[in-house]
């Protein structure tokens, strides 16, 4: 099963030039990450894995770029990230960035979104998922530091 799992803005947008904006500020959020993908694998675009200091702990850090550079100790390249996802057997979550939810998202079975309530001028958006995924389930609200959001559950139509 690929699932990816993804935090967005009013405007669909996952990030600005210098990260996530909300970075901190919704700790359930980032609980509920920890959560889900825990003892999974997660893999993350070149752009996240630069960003990324540390592996995620306790779970297989998987990084699609197509540079065959040695990788810091703890992430594992994959050079074609559709391949993988369409061979392998095991269950990826897909964490992003917007490069790589791009390039795989017709290969997602369901998307796990935190959807927030506020526009954060992001530069970097989530592709366009309503028309081939349907709403599944959705979370009661959630305010943490002045920022409401809702978890949701989309399946592929
Ligand atoms: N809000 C959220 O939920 C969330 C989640 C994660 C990350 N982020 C943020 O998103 C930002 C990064 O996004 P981004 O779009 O700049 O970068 P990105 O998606 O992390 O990385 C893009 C790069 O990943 C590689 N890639 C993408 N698709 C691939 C494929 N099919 N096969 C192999 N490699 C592939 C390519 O690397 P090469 O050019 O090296 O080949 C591409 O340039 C960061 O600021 C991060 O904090 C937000």
């Amino acid at each position: 099963m690929v699932r990816f799992i993804a935090a967005l803005d009013s405007k669909n947008g996952i990030a600005d030039d210098h990260g996530i904006p909300w970075q901190g500020k919704i700790p359930t959020d980032v609980q509920q990450f920890r959560a889900k993908t825990e003892g999974g694998a997660v893999m993350m675009g070149y752009g996240w894995y630069v960003e990324q200091q540390q592996p995620l702990p306790s779970r297989r850090n998987l990084v699609a770029t197509s540079k065959p550079e040695k990788l810091r100790e703890g992430f594992e390249l994959v050079t074609d990230a559709r391949q993988f996802l369409q061979q392998t057997q095991d269950d990826i979550w897909v964490g992003g960035g917007a490069g790589l939810f791009a390039s795989t998202l017709d290969l997602a079975d369901e998307l796990y979104l935190t959807r927030l309530d506020k526009d954060f001028n992001c530069t970097k958006f989530f592709p366009k998922f309503e028309d081939t995924f349907m709403l599944q389930s959705q979370s009661q609200p959630i305010t943490e530091n002045g920022i409401t959001y809702t978890f949701q559950v989309w399946v592929k139509k």
